[in-house]
């Protein structure tokens, strides 16, 4: 959602910026712009659509000079797409522009408050009534570093936010509340940024801004202070170990894929260091502090909560925890019991979700231990938890959560299991299966992905014309259920609907005709037969179905049904290999529409607003 960098150095600062911008693409856009100083003049270029069309208004100036500037992707949220909205924006008053990543919620009152000074506005954002409170700020305030201080004192929302001025040609301010912003630092130049990538080029020391803190860089120097009284802050720099090389597409042709093409890794790099096979045993070294809780509560959004939900059942039948999961939209509004001793686990592949992460402001709030689960070090909800487990699946570029949820749902188990040992009911045999199982799970899925994406495109080719679709499931084949319909909605613009299959008789039913397939996840457990019989329903109502089923089974030769046949692992491992049939199909569907696979019309990858 909205990408930022900002740049002061010694190099030519358009340029670097634009590759920064394409560097943030993955973080969905419709519209993006740059802001420079140049010959003592703030220059302010902007464009509707993709970055191609701001390259094209940029390569017919000379922008070369400028070695300070700073750029912005915007997803819109308040006013149209449109390049009059695009940011960066500017005062009325000329002299500093922004641009901006979050919104300001008091940008009414603001705005009518700026009118009556004189101000004038000439877009539908709220990012420009910051612009104009800034300039007001400074008309009475010689400091820009204070003026920008009050003027966020008096803005009410969430925001990461940079500031370039004329008179201050070679220095970017930046803020932030509740919505990611780092420091990059370099020799000779620095940074600021909403996402590691946009600078990874240049350095790889990194300092994360902290709610309430403003920066300050120019070409030699960075400073951090209070946004409460300016006090400078004591930060420290880290070190990123990653490359871009592990966010780039590495030959394959879109992120979407190459990230589902590493699951077989995830799936390792997430659970190395956590599970002992002698003792058969999981053992998660950042829950060693942490007591077993009485009560869970997960809260998560999109793919993540289905991540939950899966896990719900390992909590209660392994560790006996009782476990709820809640959508965090509507958790944070709801006024929801806590019972004391239960426990919140938070669950975002990008930490910076504003649900979530309100989520968990209000839990702390309370009094609740907090657990996080995520992907991304130095983000919002890492640094807040009480407790923190990272799924060490490496950067995931494309807006369909894949792999992510793949490591969620590895790390949920192994905390399952690790809860078990104490008061739970997994006996030493069944926990061997799973470990064993684990183990040879990312080779087993490995020599099933190339298969599992040529019958996805057959599939894909002849269903991706349907009026709409079912995904069906039962227990922990239920959210697999969901994630299958969110991926194919959300990448296809097709309509498609997760259900429990069970509950298919109470309504859904009645959608059911020759042109309305349904996908039912059947793998070989203990409700086969139950699940088989939801099958027979939709079939006996001419609906197609197509089963994802393991192989040797009788009692699949239902009129209508057909088989789509994944190897049998123990348990709830099954799950890891239907749940990347799953994301095959709803890839080669937008592929096979045409769609854009990695960033999938009006949605974001980090949902910071809420
Ligand atoms: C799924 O493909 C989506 N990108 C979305 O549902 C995502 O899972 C959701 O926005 C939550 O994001 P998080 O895991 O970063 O908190």
């Amino acid at each position: 959602m909205c990408g930022i960098i900002g740049y002061s150095g010694h190099r030519p600062a358009v340029p670097l910026i634009i590759e920064g911008l394409h560097r943030l693409e993955y973080r969905g856009y419709d519209s993006s712009g740059v802001c420079f100083v140049q010959n003592k003049e703030l220059k302010v270029v902007r464009a509707e659509g993709k970055l191609k069309l701001l390259e094209d208004k940029l390569a017919r100036m000379e922008v070369s000079l400028a070695t300070t500037g700073m750029g912005h992707t915007r997803w819109a949220t308040h006013g149209a797409p449109t390049e009059d909205n695009a940011h960066p924006h500017r005062s009325s008053r000329g002299d500093l522009a922004i641009v901006h990543n979050g919104i300001i919620e008091n940008y009414q009152e603001c705005k009518a408050e700026l009118l009556a000074k004189g101000f004038e506005f000439s877009s539908q954002t709220d990012t420009e009534v910051l612009a104009n409170l800034i300039a007001d700020e400074h008309s009475s305030e010689t400091s820009l570093l204070k003026a920008f201080a009050s003027a966020l004192e008096r803005a009410r929302g969430a925001y990461a936010v940079a500031l370039l001025s004329r008179q201050e040609p070679d220095t970017v301010y930046a803020a932030r509340q509740s919505a990611p912003l780092l420091l990059g630092l370099g020799s000779g130049e620095n940074f600021i940024a909403s996402d590691i990538p946009a600078f990874l080029p240049y350095t790889r020391d990194v300092v994360f801004l902290e709610d309430g803190e403003i920066a300050r860089i120019t070409p030699t120097s960075w400073e951090v202070f209070s946004l409460a009284d300016l006090k400078p802050m004591e930060k420290k720099i880290s070190r990123i170990e990653w490359d871009l090389q592990a966010a780039q597409k590495g030959g394959y042709k879109h992120f979407m894929l190459k990230e589902i093409f590493e699951q077989p890794m995830t799936i390792s790099d997430c659970a190395a260091g956590r599970v002992s096979m002698s003792r058969f045993e999981a053992h998660l070294p950042e829950l060693e502090a942490i007591a077993k809780p009485s009560r869970l509560r997960i809260v998560a959004c999109g793919t993540s909560y289905h991540a939950g939900i899966w896990a719900q059942i390992l909590f209660e039948n392994w560790a006996r925890i009782p476990t709820t999961v809640e959508i965090a939209s509507e958790f944070r509004y709801r006024n929801a019991l806590l019972s004391p001793g239960e426990t919140l686990l938070v669950v975002s592949q990008s930490g910076e979700t504003a649900d979530t992460l309100a989520a968990l402001r209000i839990a702390k709030e309370r009094g609740s231990p907090i657990l996080g689960i995520c992907n991304v070090i130095g983000s919002s909800i890492s640094r807040e938890a009480d407790a923190i487990i990272f799924t060490q699946a490496g950067p995931e570029i494309s807006v369909a959560s894949t792999k992510a949820m793949t490591a969620q749902m590895t790390v949920l188990m192994l905390m399952a299991m690790h809860w078990s040992k104490n008061g739970g009911s997994l006996n030493r045999d069944e926990a061997r299966l799973i470990l064993n199982g684990l183990s040879d799970l990312p080779a087993k899925l490995s020599g099933i992905l190339p298969t599992l994406k040529s019958e996805a495109a057959t599939l894909a080719a002849r269903f991706a014309s349907s009026k709409g679709m079912f995904f069906l499931g039962r227990g922990q084949s239920y959210p697999l259920a969901l994630e299958g319909a969110l991926k194919v909605k959300e990448l296809s613009y097709i309509h498609a609907e997760g259900y429990a299959s069970g509950e298919m008789k109470h309504g859904p039913i009645a959608l059911i005709d020759q042109d309305f397939p349904s996908f039912v996840l059947l793998p070989n457990d203990d409700l086969f037969a139950k699940t088989r019989s939801n099958m027979e329903e939709v079939a006996a109502r001419k609906g197609p179905v197509i089963a994802l089923t393991n192989p040797p089974k009788s009692g699949l030769d239902i009129k209508g049904c057909e088989t789509w046949l994944m190897p049998e692992a123990f348990g709830p491992l099954n799950s890891f290999l239907m749940l990347p049939a799953l994301q095959l199909f709803s890839y080669e569907a937008a592929a096979y529409l045409g769609k854009d696979v990695d960033q999938p019309r009006n949605l974001a990858k980090s949902v910071t607003v809420e």
